[in-house]
């Protein structure tokens, strides 16, 4: 007797429990589900309950319209709406939504998941872009970031390269135009000698020969200007000086 009690007494414990959860004791098939005193079979994945079953027919469905689903069977009311692959969160659709299954998301080309749920990506965002001066340490993946580091010094890169390449060294009978950083290669050019010499004597020698033509110009025609006052002043002072001896 002792030892029946003892096992009767989870069960009545279980018992008791159900009952002040649900308010009775009816348990449905796990195909059917319950409504009011009543077990109705379940409408099968894709379709809902359009009305309960009653003693006399049983449940009536409704297939789940487009952009809605169930994706197991219910005694629901009404279908579920499709997870919406939004392009805004960095996702696009994996797998279209049918009225048995939602739609599965997945990460836009260039993101990578920051929050995903099973199979399905939640949220995305954009792999980091490397500045110029960096370089590309780890390319970012569906579930990672991008990882830019910092080019050494002599090495450039302009944000695009998985490596930072050394400056370009000139070489002898090129010139250092424009020294490098770290996001731009060495400019070197021809020797700035071999192309200053054939341009500049010429144009050292043209602006001497103008000059001297222009300071000749100026002197000649100052002198000549003054010898021809001096020769005004001359024929004035003839002119005057027969009117002096006369009077
Ligand atoms: C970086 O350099 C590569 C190769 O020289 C070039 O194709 C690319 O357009 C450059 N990108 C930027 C952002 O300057």
């Amino acid at each position: 007797m002792i030892w029946r009690r003892k096992l009767l007494t989870p069960a009545m414990f279980l018992i008791i429990v159900m009952k002040v959860f649900t308010g009775h004791t009816l348990i449905c098939h796990p195909a059917e589900y319950q409504i009011g005193n009543e077990c109705c079979p379940m409408c099968p994945a894709g379709s809902r309950v359009k009305t309960d079953c009653t003693e006399f027919r049983s449940t009536s469905c409704l297939s789940c319209l487009d952009g809605t689903y169930v994706d197991k069977p219910t005694g629901r009311k009404n279908c579920f709406d499709c997870t919406n692959c939004d392009k805004g969160l960095g996702l696009k659709v994996k797998t279209s939504c049918t009225t048995t299954s939602d739609a599965v998301c997945e990460r836009l080309e260039g993101f990578y998941c920051t929050d995903q749920i099973g199979n399905n990506c939640v949220e995305a965002q954009k792999h980091r872009i490397c500045q110029p001066g960096q370089y590309i340490n780890q390319k970012g993946t569906a579930f990672t970031d991008t990882v830019c580091s910092d080019c050494s010094a002599g090495t450039f890169s302009n944000g695009t390269f998985t490596s930072c390449q050394s400056h370009t060294q000139c070489e002898s009978n090129l010139e250092l135009i424009k020294p490098g950083t770290a996001s731009t290669d060495a400019e070197c050019g021809e020797k700035r000698s071999n192309v200053a010499v054939p341009v500049t004597i010429p144009c050292v020698l043209l602006f001497l020969l103008i000059s001297a033509g222009l300071i000749y110009w100026f002197y000649f025609r100052k002198k000549k200007m003054s010898f021809r006052e001096a020769e005004k002043n001359t024929s004035s002072a003839i002119l005057c000086q027969p009117s002096l001896e006369n009077g």
